[in-house]
């Protein structure tokens, strides 16, 4: 099965009980919507959310006069998105006319895409002239505790693979924007033992689809990871995530 179809099952099993498990992409929509707040010029413009899941900003961001989009590659997570106007598809390939939205936005979707450059390609080709992106995405170096003590182990990808805030930079850049403007922070948790880490983390959205990360670890690695993971003051196993938030515009 392909990575996407793995992606889109992943998505489809989590839907039910999404906005409550939601807590990573709360913290960063309250961002974003600020954010996206200070780019709003006129209030009757066409906002596109891509990778809108089960619709974190729509209370937030429709008004009357404003149209909001909700895109998503799962058709579950739509079904609990209460936007009257969902498209199912693939960010890689937008079902939607040249020039036609004034704002993209995207809460933590993008670190999923496979293909980030077409990604920011399509989305450069569907905003009107100065149309604005702003997203927010996880970067390196999260959970580096996690990949650094599964790297001890054995060399199979466990989590999502993070592209550096220089790496979206440059991507924004070749694909024809204008950055506006760009935020980097981090939160860390905390855990006394490796499987409350694991529940975590399953909970976060930052884990491979079960089917494509070759398992988080029987009980063999649970104790092995017990034994090599670095351990704080207060004898507590961290667990980092760090965010990008970018804005950027298209040239008029
Ligand atoms: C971590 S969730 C974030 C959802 C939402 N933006 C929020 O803030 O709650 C990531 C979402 O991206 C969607 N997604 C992943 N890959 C995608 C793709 N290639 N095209 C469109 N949506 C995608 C998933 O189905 C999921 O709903």
């Amino acid at each position: 099965m392909n990575k996407l179809k793995l992606i889109q099952q992943n998505f489809d099993r989590a839907a039910a009980n999404y906005l409550k498990l939601a807590k990573l992409q709360n913290t960063t929509a309250q961002k974003l919507v600020a954010q996206m707040n200070n780019q709003l010029n006129s209030p009757e413009q066409i906002i596109l959310d891509l990778g809108s899941g089960a619709g974190t900003f729509n209370h937030q961001v429709s008004t009357p006069q404003n149209q909001i989009i909700s895109l998503d590659l799962s058709c579950a997570m739509l079904r609990q998105n209460s936007s009257s106007n969902a498209i199912n598809a693939d960010a890689a390939y937008l079902p939607l006319k040249d020039n036609s939205v004034d704002i993209v936005i995207s809460n933590l979707m993008l670190q999923w895409t496979e293909n980030k450059r077409q990604v920011f390609g399509e989305i450069n080709r569907i905003l009107k002239p100065n149309g604005v992106l702003v997203f927010t995405t996880l970067i390196k170096p999260s959970l580096h505790q996690l990949i650094d003590s599964f790297a001890n182990i054995d060399n199979q990808q466990h989590t999502l693979d993070f592209l550096s805030s220089t790496e979206y930079q440059d991507l924004l850049v070749n694909s024809g924007f204008t950055i506006n403007d760009q935020q980097q922070w981090y939160e860390t948790f905390y855990f006394s033992d490796i499987l409350s880490l694991f529940r975590h983390f399953g909970k976060s959205g930052t884990s491979l689809p079960a089917a494509q990360r070759n398992g988080l670890g029987g009980k063999s690695i649970i104790n092995k990871l017990e034994q090599i993971y670095p351990r704080n003051n207060d004898d507590l196993l961290a667990l980092s995530y760090h965010y990008f938030m970018l804005t950027a515009h298209t040239i008029s």
